[in-house]
């Protein structure tokens, strides 16, 4: 019996990761602190619960256009000009469910059996599952270790083969924490427009960057915009992660390929939550600013505490909420770490391979799911037991 289902391989089918290996000990009442989930601590802000909430008493109950609602794609694409330089029509938005969404109908819509499509290294594993799905073949290229994971596009280069497709970029990325410069994007794209490939583009960090670090859309770049089909979410920046919304901005070309696949899952996302994107794009934005300046003051904290432990070495993330420690001086495999860690200090992170082999020497830390009381309950632990492992 055929099912292509099998094609996902078993190693990137681990999207729990750690969490899974922590069940046990939640189960059994363990004080376990969670820094290995990408979710947001904070509430949706009042303001966007109420412009659902009304959408619901209004009767925003029913069917409506399958790209979203006009109103709202409008919305995205002044949105999408003013920020992120992107000059897209609304016919040129799909309004879908969150970024996991998008690139799945991306993927299933653009990547045929045999396709390669080339993953920066350390990689954002979904997205090596949705590659899969379609037939599609991974082609992971590391990004420059050596030098804070710059984009290598010489590296790129060399990976390119008649069958490649695309790039997936994910920029702010998970889980280095680098927001990739102009240079640097434009080396890649560079690549892509000789090599005449499409790029993927996940922006789902777009708003959580700090010090003066600017996320530049890859779309945005002198003709980029025809072959770059970038994808967003309210699911970070807006404390959205339950809501499921994101949006897709590609060139109208591609649109009805895109719109097949989802007009076949979802058929269009939830009419009346969409009155709650369109409040948080369009009402004032003080919310975001105010939940960066706190993931900074969490991220700081983690960089300064983890700087202090013996074996460790941290740099500040441009963005995400995410720190990536290089741990590589205790000599210890970084699984091992994040195992002992569970079981010896009840601190869940992630190991670096967990993204690819060039994570190895590395754990990721997410600084944006706990309140900074727990994230410093966490520290104490975690200098406990590197201080234990250096002696030992
Ligand atoms: C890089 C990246 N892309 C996509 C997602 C998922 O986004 P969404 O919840 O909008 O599907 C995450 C969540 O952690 C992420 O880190």
């Amino acid at each position: 019996m055929k099912w292509p289902a099998k094609r996902i391989t078993e190693s990137s089918t681990k999207s729990f990761g750690m969490y899974e290996k922590a069940i046990p000990m939640m189960e059994q009442g363990i004080d376990v602190i969670h820094l290995e989930v990408g979710m947001p601590s904070f509430d949706t802000p009042a303001h966007i619960k109420e412009a659902a909430k009304q959408a619901l008493d209004d009767g925003q109950v029913h069917y409506s256009d399958f790209r979203g609602l006009q109103k709202f794609r409008e919305a995205l694409a002044e949105k999408v000009f003013e920020r992120n330089y992107i000059e897209a029509g609304a016919d040129e938005i799909l309004v879908c469910s969150g970024v996991t969404h998008a690139a799945f109908a991306i993927c299933m819509a653009a990547i045929d059996t045999g396709d390669e499509v080339i993953v920066l290294e350390p990689y954002y594993p979904q997205h090596v599952n949705k590659i899969e799905l379609p037939g599609g073949k991974v082609v992971p290229v590391p990004l420059d270790k050596a030098n804070g994971f710059r984009i290598d596009a010489e590296a790129i280069e060399r990976a390119v083969t008649p069958n490649t497709r695309m790039i997936a970029l994910v920029n702010p990325a998970n889980p280095t924490g680098r927001v990739f410069t102009y240079e640097e994007l434009e080396s890649l794209a560079d690549v892509a427009r000789r090599r005449d490939l499409l790029v993927m583009a996940d922006e789902v960090y777009e708003q959580i960057t700090y010090d003066g670090n600017r996320h530049i859309s890859i779309a945005s770049l002198p003709g980029m915009k025809e072959r770059t089909l970038t994808m967003y979410a309210f699911t970070k920046a807006y404390a959205m992660d339950g809501w499921r919304m994101g949006y897709i901005v590609a060139d109208k070309k591609f649109m009805p390929a895109i719109l097949k696949i989802t007009m076949n899952d979802i058929a269009h996302l939830n009419t009346f939550i969409q009155e709650g994107g369109y409040a948080a794009i369009k009402g004032s934005q003080d919310c975001v600013r105010d939940m960066v300046a706190e993931d900074r003051r969490r991220g700081e904290l983690v960089v300064r505490r983890m700087n202090a432990m013996p074996g460790v070495s941290c740099r500040m993330p441009e963005g995400t909420i995410y720190a990536f420690p290089d741990v590589s001086a205790t000599g210890v495999p970084s699984e091992q770490i994040a195992d002992e860690l569970l079981e010896q200090a009840h601190v869940v992170v992630e190991e670096g391979t967990f993204y690819g082999d060039t994570g190895e020497g590395h754990l990721r830390v997410c600084f944006g799911a706990e309140p900074i009381e727990r994230i410093e309950e966490a520290m104490d632990r975690l200098e406990e037991y590197f201080t234990k492992l250096m002696n030992r």
